[in-house]
């Protein structure tokens, strides 16, 4: 087909990639309808290689035929929407956020009595349990409610169990000593076939909770709230929105930590922030 043939076929105009753009959005809105996962604003260039790996693998040609699959066969959604959601995660990941963490915002945190944290986009727990062991390395274990949430019920149930990959261990051991550990991150898990098991101790001030960043509102007022490697997959729109939930959810003072590659950079709330350590993504609300 020409050009000019395909515009005679679309008195609209419009060319093959923006009529691929309609379907992608009719997609995302009957998924959204129909099973209450809202896609529609995250990263679309990440979102369409997924959901362009999805159509190759259910042997259908176009992301309309993705639809009507998925629409017909909600097994077909829960591969989809397995493949949308990235959860890739580990312990200490990037061990000078972890180092900064213990050297300059555990000092803030322990002028409170009590401190409430969140970690936004949890994943499989990882990221938790690394927090709980450097709070009560540091003494304060004792003095803190950490409210871990994801949008995902599956990963959430992993996180709740404690479960890590016991090939990870020798690499995550290496974090952990590179974050300041002190004490050896075998002493806090047992091994279970080929899995560590996290203490269950690490898990006594944490509760497990879905919640959904794209749709669900502030649900307690935090000291510090952790969301790292999760506005990375959302579109500019969704990205204000989490920053403006944050802002809302954090204390004059509270302290947010980002994602190696995510900032306040750019955004509404940029002016209402301190930088406390750029490299390492942590940002201090200032006081009103
Ligand atoms: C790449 S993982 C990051 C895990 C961890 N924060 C870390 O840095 O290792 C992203 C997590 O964000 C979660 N997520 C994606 N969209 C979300 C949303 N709308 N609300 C809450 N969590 C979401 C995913 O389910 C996934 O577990």
């Amino acid at each position: 087909m020409t050009d000019a043939d395909d515009l005679a076929a679309r008195p609209s105009g419009m060319a093959p990639e923006d009529v691929e753009d309609v379907e992608l959005d009719v997609l995302l809105e009957a998924v959204t309808r129909v099973y209450g996962y809202d896609f529609r604003n995250y990263a679309r260039a990440s979102l369409r290689r997924r959901l362009w790996r999805r159509v190759t693998a259910e042997g259908r040609s176009s992301l309309s035929g993705l639809l009507e699959c998925v629409l017909h066969d909600p097994q077909a959604m829960e591969r989809l929407r397995v493949d949308l959601s990235v959860t890739v995660t580990s312990m200490f990941r990037d061990p000078p956020f972890f180092l900064a963490l213990r050297r300059q915002v555990v000092p803030l945190l322990a002028t409170y009595p009590f401190v409430r944290i969140w970690v936004a986009g949890c994943a499989s727990g990882e990221e938790v349990y690394s927090l709980a062991i450097v709070l009560r390395e540091e003494g304060m274990g004792d003095r803190v409610r950490i409210y871990a949430t994801d949008v995902s019920d599956p990963i959430l149930d992993h996180a709740r169990d404690g479960r890590v990959a016991l090939d990870k261990m020798r690499a995550y051991s290496s974090n952990y000593l590179e974050a300041g550990g002190r004490d050896g991150l075998s002493r806090y898990y047992t091994v279970d076939g080929r899995w560590a098991r996290m203490d269950p101790s690490l898990r006594d001030g944490v509760v497990f909770a879905r919640h959904n960043l794209a749709t669900d509102g502030t649900f307690n007022e935090f000291h510090l709230i952790l969301c790292r490697n999760v506005l990375i997959y959302f579109d500019r729109t969704l990205q204000e929105r989490v920053h403006r939930l944050f802002d809302a959810s954090l204390v004059d003072l509270g302290l947010l930590a980002l994602g190696a590659r995510e900032s306040l950079v750019g955004s509404v709330l940029e002016e209402r922030y301190d930088a406390l350590d750029t490299e390492t993504r942590l940002y201090r609300k200032m006081g009103a």
